[in-house]
C-alpha cells in the first residue's frame, strides 16, 4: 500500500485526490490518509504531490513508520474526499517544515 506521511500535515494540496483510480483518500482538518485496503499500489499519487508526501510502504523512513497506523486508523474515522481543493492559504509556509507530526488535528 502507500502511505501518507507527515509532509502533508498542513500543506494537504489534495492533488493526489484527482488522480487515484479507486478514490481512496480519507481528508482530515489539516491532513489526508490513504485507506491501506483499497489502495492497488498503481503509485499515480506520488508524483502529484508538490511536497512528496506519499511514499510506498516499503521506502516510508524509519521516522515515519507510525504514518502506516495513522493512515490505517484515520481512513476509518475521516470522510472520503475525490476532488481536489484549495491548499490552506499558509501551506508554503509549512511545506519543509520538521516534526509536524504534533500539530495533526483529528
Ligand atoms: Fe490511489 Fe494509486 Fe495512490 Fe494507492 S497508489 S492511493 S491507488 S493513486
Ligand atoms: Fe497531502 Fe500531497 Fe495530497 S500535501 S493532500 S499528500 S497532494
Amino acid at each position: 500500500t502507500f502511505v501518507v506521511g507527515e509532509q502533508c500535515i498542513k500543506c494537504k494540496h489534495t492533488d493526489c485526490v484527482e488522480v487515484c483510480p479507486v478514490d481512496c483518500f480519507y481528508e482530515g482538518p489539516n491532513f489526508l490518509v490513504i485507506h491501506p485496503d483499497e489502495c492497488i499500489d498503481c503509485a499515480l499519487c506520488v508524483s502529484e504531490c508538490p511536497v512528496d508526501a506519499i511514499y510506498s510502504e516499503d521506502d516510508l523512513p524509519d521516522d515515519q513508520q507510525i504514518f502506516m497506523e495513522l493512515n490505517a486508523e484515520l481512513a476509518e474515522v475521516w470522510p472520503n474526499i475525490t476532488e481536489i481543493k484549495d491548499p490552506p492559504p499558509d501551506a508554503a509556509e509549512w511545506a519543509n517544515q520538521p516534526n509536524k507530526l504534533a500539530l495533526l488535528e483529528r
